[in-house]
């Protein structure tokens, strides 16, 4: 099944879809994203990703786009390509315009797509967890907003593997554990989850908010508060979660282990709920 592009309103093979030099998300990274995935050839919370996706063209002040145009884009593409296990990734920039760091007052929003296979997360990671160390968060301040600026992202992810673990974890500079390079985080002590509260300092994560919907339907408490780096370490379980992620253990942090150093029930029980909800069991 072939890998697709689309690109405002055309469909066409990746290789072939071009942006202009003066698009303004390489310039100035004035753009918004997207990503989607799909288990068993249904896209998961295609909904709640589409609201987050206007939420995000509304805080930039972006001129409105119709939720048609969006919805078609993505499930118009996706179907074309027939992957099942997709991963759809949507970018709009604010549009082509002589560089001038003010809104341009003509240009029109530039929509692109790309519909990809998601690579299998490996064995290993699944089953022994992952490794990460911690980063100091230099962030700007609306993290909150889902935009295309991902070079601390970019910087931190490499770092870690550059130490030879697989992912970093921010951590502000008063020592308040945020999230992953590209998930959420969750920690698991004394009976009750914890996961950073939505502030401008995060991503509001789809993942993360299925998997409190899925707490609260099993009873199992989760709170939404601050908690440091002491705290992180000392968890009987933490994991990450996001689009792609899922629900992924962590073993190891800075060096050191996380309780019995393997992936928790906890972590297994969420992944294998929120597999279910999105139909990756179906047959
Ligand atoms: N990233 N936090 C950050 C910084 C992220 O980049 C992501 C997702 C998440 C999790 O959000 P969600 O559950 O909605 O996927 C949290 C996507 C997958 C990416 O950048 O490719």
């Amino acid at each position: 099944m072939p890998e697709l592009a689309y690109l405002n309103g055309k469909i066409m093979p990746i290789e072939e879809a071009r942006v202009p030099i003066e698009d303004r998300g390489y310039q100035f990274a004035d753009a918004v994203y997207e990503y989607f995935a799909s288990y068993k050839g249904r896209l998961f919370a295609v909904k709640e990703h589409l609201d987050r996706l206007e939420k995000s063209l509304r805080a930039l002040s972006f001129p409105p786009i119709s939720r048609e145009v969006l919805r078609d884009a993505v499930l118009g593409t996706f179907q074309k390509a027939g992957i099942e296990r997709a991963g759809v990734y949507l970018q709009i920039s604010r549009g082509v315009a002589p560089r001038n760091h003010a809104f341009p007052k003509e240009a029109k929003p530039q929509i692109v797509l790309t519909v990809r296979h998601v690579p299998d997360t490996p064995k290993e990671y699944l089953e022994k967890g992952i490794a990460a160390i911690t980063v100091t968060d230099i962030r700007w301040g609306r993290c909150d907003i889902k935009t295309v600026q991902l070079l601390p992202n970019v910087l931190a992810k490499q770092q870690a593997l550059a130490a030879g673990v697989q992912d970093a974890i921010f951590v502000s500079p008063e020592g308040i554990v945020r999230e992953g390079t590209s998930s959420n985080l969750f920690i698991y002590s004394n009976g009750r989850l914890k996961t950073h509260p939505l502030t401008h300092h995060i991503l509001p994560g789809i993942t993360r908010a299925v998997l409190i919907d899925i707490c609260r339907k099993i009873n199992l408490d989760v709170e939404e508060l601050f908690f440091d780096k002491a705290a992180l370490l000392a968890a009987e379980e933490v994991f990450l979660t996001g689009t792609v992620t899922e629900v992924l253990s962590v073993r190891q942090i800075d060096n050191q282990t996380i309780s019995a150093g393997k992936p928790g029930l906890i972590a297994a029980k969420l992944r294998s709920e929120l597999e279910s909800r999105a139909g990756a069991h179906l047959k």
